[in-house]
C-alpha cells in the first residue's frame, strides 16, 4: 500500500540545504513556495502568502479567512492530477502558511522554457487527457469545485510523467482587488470573456476553467496565452469583442488532429461564440473517458 501524507503535523521547520539556505521551489504574485520537514517527518511544500502594504486589516482578514475556509474544502479533494492540500496556518497578521504535497519535476511553463520549445502534439495530448480528468473531477462534485486559474505556470509535471494541478486561485479575487499593483495580470490572458461583462461582474464557472483549459492548450503550442502580443490594458477588450486567435500555421499543422477533437465541428456556431467555452465541456467529459 502506497503511504498517504498525514496532515496532523503541529510543528514544521523549513529544509536547508548544505549551506543552510532555506529550499526555494518557486515564486509568483503572491508569495514563495519553499520545501519543509514535518513533526511527522514528511517533506512538504508550504507556500508562505504574504499580504502585506494592503490598505485595510480587515480586508486582509476577510482575505485570509476566504483563503483558510477554501483550503479545508480542498483538503478533502484526493485525485492523482491534484495536489494534496494538506493544511493551512496563520503565522503572522497578514501571513498564510499552505502545506501541500512536494510534488518533483516542474511547471509545463518551465518545462517549455528549460527545453526552449513548445510541446509536440503526443505530449500535449497527453497532459491534456489528464488535465481533463482532474477538470472533470472537480466539476463532478458536489458542490462544484473550480480551479480558477488553469495555465502553464499552474500545471506541474512530476518526474513519473503525472499532471498535477497546482495554485488553486481561491482567494485571488480579494487579494486582487486589495493589491491593485499585484493584479493577475499574468492570468487576464486565460480569463474567459464572461468574466469581462459589467451586469455579471466576475463569475467563474466550470466553463470559465475550461476556457482557460482551451488557452492553456494554446500556451502548451505556441509558448505564449493567446492575445501575448497585446498588452494588459488591452486585453480585457481584445478577449470580450474579438474571437479567440487562430495559432499560428507552425503551432496548427500538428495540432490539427488535437484541435478537431477539442473543437467540435459547429459547436461555436450553435451556442454562440461566448457559449464557445461551454461547448468544449461535452469534448473534455468525452475526452477523459476515451
Ligand atoms: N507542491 C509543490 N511542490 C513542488 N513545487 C511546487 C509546489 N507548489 C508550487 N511549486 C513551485 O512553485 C511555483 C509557484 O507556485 P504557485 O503557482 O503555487 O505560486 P505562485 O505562482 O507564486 O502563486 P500565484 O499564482 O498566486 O502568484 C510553481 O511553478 C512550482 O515550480
Ligand atoms: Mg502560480
Amino acid at each position: 500500500v502506497k503511504p498517504s501524507l498525514d496532515p496532523a503535523f503541529s510543528s514544521w521547520e523549513f529544509l536547508l540545504d548544505v549551506d543552510g539556505n532555506t529550499q526555494l521551489l518557486g515564486a509568483g504574485g503572491f508569495g514563495q513556495v519553499y520545501k519543509a520537514f514535518t513533526d511527522k517527518q514528511q517533506t512538504v511544500a508550504v507556500k508562505i502568502v504574504k499580504l502585506e502594504g494592503a490598505s485595510s486589516a480587515s480586508l486582509i482578514d476577510e482575505a485570509i479567512e476566504k483563503e483558510n475556509a477554501e483550503i479545508s474544502v480542498l483538503k478533502a479533494v484526493r485525485h492523482p492530477n491534484i495536489v494534496q492540500f494538506l493544511k493551512s496556518e496563520r503565522i503572522k497578521k497578514g501571513e498564510l502558511c499552505i502545506f501541500t504535497e512536494l510534488i518533483s519535476g516542474h511547471s509545463l511553463s518551465e518545462l517549455m522554457q528549460l527545453q526552449r520549445r513548445p510541446f509536440d502534439e503526443a505530449a500535449v495530448r497527453n497532459f491534456s487527457k489528464q488535465i481533463c480528468t482532474a477538470l472533470h473531477f472537480l466539476h463532478s462534485r458536489s458542490p462544484v469545485t473550480l480551479h480558477r486559474d488553469i495555465k502553464c505556470s499552474n500545471i506541474m509535471l512530476t518526474n513519473e510523467g503525472l499532471i498535477k494541478l497546482i495554485d488553486f486561485g481561491v482567494a485571488k479575487e480579494v487579494f486582487a482587488t486589495m493589491c491593485s499593483t499585484k493584479t493577475a495580470h499574468g492570468t487576464l490572458h486565460f480569463m474567459a470573456p464572461e468574466l469581462f461583462s459589467e451586469d455579471e461582474g466576475i463569475v467563474y464557472s466550470p466553463k470559465t476553467d475550461v476556457w482557460a483549459f482551451g488557452c492553456s492548450v494554446f500556451e502548451m503550442l505556441e509558448m505564449k496565452p493567446p492575445n501575448w502580443q497585446f498588452r494588459w490594458q488591452q486585453i480585457p477588450l481584445r478577449i470580450h469583442n474579438h474571437d479567440m486567435p487562430q495559432l499560428p500555421a507552425e503551432a496548427l499543422r500538428p495540432a490539427e488532429g488535437l484541435l478537431r477533437t477539442v473543437r467540435p465541428e459547429g459547436a461555436e456556431e450553435a451556442s454562440g461564440r461566448r457559449g464557445a467555452a461551454g461547448a468544449q465541456i461535452s469534448a473534455v467529459t468525452d475526452w477523459h473517458e476515451s
